[in-house]
């Protein structure tokens, strides 16, 4: 075995029901092709790890990086390989609500497969990247899974629902990064407290989001922007409530929402990250950048979702 496999996967942006979409609500998402991240491997004497945070041996990786750890040990022996040397690249800012460590593990299981040349069916690599993500998020919905190996949008239900959705509206998707680490695993282990301690309400939330993410659907298929960008902010005060967002987020939603914006929202686990803000123009879009970039903002991406092509 001597060859190199070769495995890639993009970051994954979710436009409506992070949070309650891990409670079986639905949830809009597509892969970020402006991101993304290639895993190589190759045959060496000792399983090495070669990234941005890790260059090394793997059985010596910081805890922050076990998931990748217990994912290549699990392809190691069912795919019966030799020691490797795994390296990973990505351009996928992590901790960010971008979906980075579902798409390493995407990456990583396409390249193991790569390598021993064998099929790689759907199920199967989106049980191998739950496994990993089970390590890194606790609970994990499946739709960063999803979203990172797929080319298309879905519409997105927890072990019921994985559909391919047109997301195609007359409308720019400005994604902003503060350059804050967010926190999903904490995000959605608070979130499970607040089920714990104040059911109810917490469970009304939930429905809220769903309906709202629901409403969002019907208003992407009759092409209504300035509809879609109320139920993206209505969502943004949901998940408020759940406590994943920020007095930093609050603070550039509210900016936005002042420049004109049609909605804005964070984005994935919260707790920093990024956030969203739709726009009726790409000029719109454009303009809103270049404040927020003036106000420490660390990047942003303009997505035409009009045009949108995934692959
Ligand atoms: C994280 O990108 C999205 C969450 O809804 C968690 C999950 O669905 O696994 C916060």
């Amino acid at each position: 075995m001597t060859s190199e496999g070769i495995g890639k996967a993009s970051g994954k942006i979710i436009l409506m029901g992070e949070h309650s979409v891990v409670y079986g609500e639905p949830a809009i998402a597509f892969p970020f092709i402006g991101t993304q991240v290639i895993a190589k491997v190759h045959e060496t004497d000792e399983n090495f790890l070669s990234s941005a945070y890790h260059h090394g041996l793997l059985a010596t990786v910081p805890v922050s990086l076990i998931n990748i750890q217990q994912l290549t040990a699990r392809l190691q022996q069912e795919l019966q390989t030799s020691n490797f040397h795994l390296t990973i690249e990505s351009t996928i800012p992590p901790e960010r609500g971008m979906g980075s460590s579902a798409a390493v593990a995407v990456a990583i299981t396409r390249a193991f497969f790569d390598w021993k040349k064998m099929i790689l069916t759907k199920d199967s690599l989106l049980e191998y990247v739950d496994f990993a993500e089970q390590i890194a998020h606790g609970n994990p919905s499946g739709i960063d899974a999803a979203a990172t190996s797929d080319t298309q949008p879905i519409f997105f239900k927890r072990d019921t629902e994985r559909l391919s959705f047109p997301l195609n509206i007359d409308a720019y998707l400005l994604v902003a990064d503060t350059g804050i680490l967010g926190q999903t695993r904490a995000a959605v282990a608070s979130v499970a407290n607040l089920f714990e301690n104040n059911p109810q309400e917490t469970k009304q939330v939930m429905q809220k989001l769903g309906n709202l993410t629901k409403k969002a659907k019907q208003a992407i298929m009759d092409n209504q922007p300035e509809l879609l960008g109320r139920l993206m902010t209505l969502a943004q005060a949901e998940l408020k409530a759940l406590t994943v967002s920020t007095p930093s987020l609050d603070h550039y939603i509210d900016l936005v929402l002042s420049q004109g914006a049609l909605g804005a929202k964070l984005t994935g686990g919260g707790r920093g990250g990024c956030f969203l803000v739709l726009t009726k123009t790409r000029e719109q879009a454009e303009k809103i950048a270049a404040i927020l970039l003036e106000e420490n903002i660390k990047n942003t991406w303009i997505q035409g979702l009009g045009v949108y092509q995934y692959v």
